[in-house]
């Protein structure tokens, strides 16, 4: 009776607490009950218990609707699901996903996030998608009258946590960690029950706008860990170099708990501490040690305040420092890591013990550039988020590791943890492969523009999660810039955010892309100016514009990065922390972006939006924005990687790999020049081979080669780190007579146009070769980049009948020999758009899916991204020639073609020889029409011809996308294109 008065009681102050006027998690001024203050952070500390595993789980809609008392000992859970801790609740068939890039999924109303949405948002069924959690647990006996916490990597967005039916706290903040001292709720003997209830939206989700999948869940690991009464809560550690960059000052700052039970003779404990090389050998000549009873300062003596903490000027940092001669320094190209032990000892017994890896290194901003130990580095970054296409934003070792071995070896020596810090492993693997890392603060309201970055009640909010990054991340190498967080406008709460990390970590510099002021002068609280999607000093393509001085918006609004770095008004580093959106069969134009780069000391690089695809597998299909019903969703926007949703290099990546090289080659008088694009490369690693290629057509080139020497941890030795051909030769195209002999018939003249069957557009047959039909190839698929932000170029291909718009003339020769000279003359009349492309397209029986063709590969190519590529004998098959992008775009197009060979399995087929230019082709197993009205790469439907297209000359990618169009001179201006060649038959 009294059991059930009691659950009565419960119940009702359970729905009155869920139905009060302000929620914890409606209320932007509660950011956590009884959480511990944060800490650095290892990824799993010595002696913790996972808690990691199957949970008992129940999902609702609401928070309402969950079962009242859930938490209690006695609740009945044998009917609740099981459910993976980590795991995000929509990959696991609870709820629905929502892909959102800019705008919230909710009722706008901070910090209220129950209202009601338009109908047709998911959040109208699914207002507040809520799980709770049960799970039981032990604690080792060694345990008792230790101190017990419970560590939460992340759970998004907000969570209650009950231990033994009883309330310990709330915590908010969806990739911050939350700890809790649970100690005085532990039943030591038995088993003890865990309970949390989990909210997908909480007034934190104001601040979590970013551009990504809205999933919610428990996204990193949890566990449980003890300490003595008396421990080493946290610590700081730093090195700083001398003036010449040799030897180091090892500075350690530890904070330590002590509790009112403990009973320990402080005047006999220490901390001290001990450093170690990679190979384990101790590097000081003795082991630092420094009492506790100052550090504590439990009494509160003036002359320890005094001294620490003075009146006026700055507090002293440390307790334990050491100088270390000439350490190894710690750089992205040579990462090299010192083990640092601290323990706490009372006497000689060992009362807690830590440990880190340290990196000797420094950053500096001098005279406009950012400096490694004192030398220049220029970010060669992309933009990474945490998605997984079947876990969500649960990251696995496998994943993280590939990551940054596919980083590594494409050249990219930095990273941006967009929008949000980390899980913890990942700052370990950087430290230890070797990359630069930009650590961002969860904090992105974009639905409401800078608004709450200016409003007083939610500075503390803004704190909060820059606090959490930093306290809990300072103690990696990697890390050299802090940013504040993204596309948050700008207002006394980023003010205040910066001003805290340069207190309390002078060591590092403050990047905030939001921070922006007229005529370039940007708040003084950033130390690097930052700009997204900038454009390049040159001409860029203004469709549809009539006065050639205006410049359409989607252009304009970009600025020239270049133009900013050659101001005299401000002496900060420049940087691109957006730039190259590699949405769809993109990267357009980089090697201008970083023949810019490179070109100003105040150029400090860039971030390509972004690393990798993030669509989510759905049976087949990978899945994007609106797939599963979710609204509000911006479609395909998400699936802008370098990589692949599963980690497959695209394309893009080759370029990515070639323009990052840290080094580069020209060929000066006969010479052979290494140029050396980073300053902390030691160019004795690589093995530099030049080798002379003679071409096929007169041409002749010197390839030269950079490789591994050694093995690393993040490739193999002999591995290529870059490549390079430089022609000092060019090929020339075979010219009609000499190559066929005298024309035996002559038939120039206009083809008569006749209806191909399957043919829509204006096509024929080549006289001698009517098995083949073909038809103009004047249209592209359109790419992502074709459609932009504005639609722009796309739109304005679809406003004209290219067919009647160019004037297409055919001209044939039959040759002694049986082949054919075919020119093709395309004339443009009056003044439309750029077209794509100019060529035709052979449809060809598809038994033909041998190819070998004389020109550039391997990879495809576009004018404006060829770096990957060089001029040789290529052979490949028709099967491997299109890249399967998520969502089907034109592509495989081999530019520079002098001769190609498309053969079936015994060798028979046709033989294509450029005459006067070399051509572009690309032989694919589906039309442009397929390609343009397919949704999704698994609805793409192999064809029962072979499309193979032939062009006089192709336009470039640019980024347009999200950012600039194509570069002017990449696009096809000149007024009449010929396309001229021979076809024989083989
Ligand atoms: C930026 C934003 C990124 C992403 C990108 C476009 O404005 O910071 O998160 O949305 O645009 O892909
Ligand atoms: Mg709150």
């Amino acid at each position: 009776m009294k059991r059930f008065a009691l659950t009565v009681l419960l119940a009702i102050s359970a729905i009155s607490f869920i139905l009060a006027q302000s929620h914890d998690w409606e209320n932007q001024t509660v950011l956590q009950i009884n959480r511990e203050q944060p800490r650095a952070e290892s990824s799993m500390p010595k002696h913790c218990i996972t808690l990691d595993g199957m949970w008992k789980f129940h999902w609702t809609k609401t928070p309402l609707e969950q079962p009242a008392n859930f938490w209690l000992s006695d609740f009945d859970d044998s009917k609740w699901k099981l459910f993976p801790v980590p795991g995000d609740w929509e990959m696991n068939g609870f709820g629905t996903p929502i892909y959102s890039s800019s705008g919230y999924t909710f009722k706008i109303n901070p910090p209220y996030v129950m209202g009601t949405p338009k109908e047709k948002y998911t959040a109208y069924e699914e207002r507040n998608p809520t799980g709770c959690y049960r799970q039981t647990f032990s604690v080792p006996a060694g345990w008792k009258d230790k101190d017990i916490y419970i560590h939460f990597g992340a759970v998004s967005s907000a969570f209650y946590l009950w231990i033994n039916g009883q309330k310990v706290g709330y915590s908010q903040g969806s990739m911050e960690p939350a700890e809790f001292n649970i100690t005085q709720y532990i039943t030591p003997s038995s088993d003890n029950l865990i309970a949390l209830q989990v909210m997908k939206y909480s007034d934190g989700s104001y601040l979590e706008d970013q551009d990504m999948w809205r999933i919610a869940g428990i996204h990193r690991s949890v566990y449980l860990y003890a300490k003595e009464k008396l421990h080493i809560r946290d610590f700081g550690v730093r090195t700083i170099l001398d003036d010449d960059y040799k030897d180091a000052e090892l500075i350690i700052h530890p904070e330590l708990d002590i509790c009112q039970t403990s009973n320990y003779n402080l005047d006999n404990c220490f901390v001290e501490a001990e450093l170690f090389d990679a190979e384990g050998r101790m590097v000081l000549d003795s082991v630092l040690r420094q009492n506790i009873v100052p550090i504590l300062n439990l009494d509160h003596k003036a002359s320890i305040m005094n001294d620490r903490n003075p009146q006026r000027g700055y507090p002293k940092w440390g307790w334990l420092k050491a100088m270390v001669r000439n350490p190894h320094k710690w750089t992205a190209e040579s990462p090299y890591l010192y083990t640092l032990k601290l323990r706490l000892v009372d006497y000689n017994t060992v009362i807690d013990e830590e440990e880190t890896k340290v990196g000797f290194r420094s950053v500096e901003i001098r005279d406009g550039m950012l400096l490694v130990n004192g030398k220049q580095v220029r970010l060669r970054g992309v933009n990474r988020h945490e998605m997984d296409p079947r876990k969500g934003h649960v990251m696995t070792e496998e994943r993280m590791l590939r990551d940054i071995i596919m980083m590594k070896q494409a050249n990219i020596n930095a990273v941006r943890t967009c929008h949000y810090p980390n899980t913890p492993r990942f700052y370990e693997l950087c430290d230890s492969l070797g990359l630069y890392v930009m650590d961002e603060a969860d904090i992105e309201e974009h639905g409401l523009r800078g608004q709450l970055a200016s409003d007083p009640s939610w500075t503390a909010a803004f704190l909060d999660r820059t606090q959490r990054m930093v306290i809990r991340d300072r103690n990696h190498p990697s890390i050299i810039l802090w940013s504040l967080g993204n596309e948050s406008g700008w207002g006394i709460n980023f003010a205040a955010t910066a001003a805290w990390i340069h207190e309390y970590d002078p060591t590092r510099y403050v990047h905030y892309e939001g921070a922006q002021g007229p005529d370039n002068i940007d708040p003084k609280s950033v130390d690097i100016i930052s700009r997204f999607y900038p454009r390049t000093q040159d001409d860029y393509l203004n469709p549809g514009v009539k006065d050639a001085d205006m410049e359409r918006p989607e252009n304009a609004r970009w600025e020239r990065l270049l133009s900013i770095a050659q101001k005299t008004n401000d002496n900060r580093p420049v940087l691109t922390s957006e730039y190259a959106h590699a949405m769809g069969n993109a990267l357009g134009n980089m090697k201008e972006h970083w023949q810019e780069i490179y070109s100003n000391k105040r150029m400090l690089g860039g971030f390509i939006w972004e690393w990798a695809d993030g669509g989510i597998w759905k049976g087949d299909c990978l899945a994007y924005g609106g797939d599963f019903g979710d609204y509000p969703n911006l479609k395909v926007f998400c699936i802008k990687g370098v990589i692949t949703a599963d980690q497959e290099p695209t394309p893009k990546y080759y370029e990515v790999k070639q323009i990052y090289s840290p080094l580069d080659f020209e060929y000066i008088d006969g010479k052979v020049k290494t140029i050396v694009r980073d300053e902390t490369i030691d160019l004795q690693k690589y093995d530099i081979i030049t080798k002379k290629q003679k071409g096929e057509f007169g041409d002749e080139y010197i390839n030269i080669k950079a490789s591994l020497k050694n093995k690393t941890p993040w490739a193999d030795r002999g591995f290529t780190v870059f490549e390079k051909q430089i022609t000092t030769r060019k090929a020339e195209c075979c010219s009609s007579p000499s190559m066929v002999g005298e024309p035996a018939e002559s038939m120039v003249g206009e083809m008569v146009p006749e209806l191909v069957e399957g043919v829509e557009s204006i096509g024929g047959t080549i006289p001698k070769f009517t098995e083949i039909p073909y038809e103009v190839h004047l249209r592209r698929a359109p790419l992502d980049n074709d459609k932009g932000f504005g639609n722009w170029i796309a739109k304005e291909w679809s406003k004209v009948n290219y067919e009647d718009s160019i004037d297409v003339k055919y001209e044939y020769a039959e040759c002694k020999d049986g082949s054919m000279d075919v020119r093709v003359t395309f004339t443009p009349k009056g003044d439309i758009p750029p077209v794509p492309n100019y060529g035709v397209t052979l449809i060809l029986n598809k038994e033909l899916t041998n190819l070998s063709w004389y020109g550039r590969g391997l990879v495809e190519d576009y004018p404006d991204r060829q770096a990957a590529t060089s001029i040789g004998r290529w052979k490949s098959t028709v099967a491997e020639q299109y890249f399967h992008f998520a969502k089907p775009q034109d592509g495989g197009h081999h530019s520079e073609t002098y001769e190609l060979a498309i053969t079936d399995k015994k060798g028979h087929g046709y033989k294509i020889t450029a005459l006067d230019n070399p051509f572009v082709f690309s032989a694919l197993p589906y039309s442009i029409r397929q390609l343009a009205n397919t949704a999704h790469d698994c609805e793409l439907k192999e064809e029962d011809k072979i499309f193979l297209n032939i062009d006089a000359a192709i336009m470039g990618i640019g980024n347009s996308s999200c950012g600039p169009g194509v570069l002017k001179k990449y696009a096809l201006l000149e007024k009449q294109y010929t396309l001229h060649f021979n076809i024989s038959r083989l």
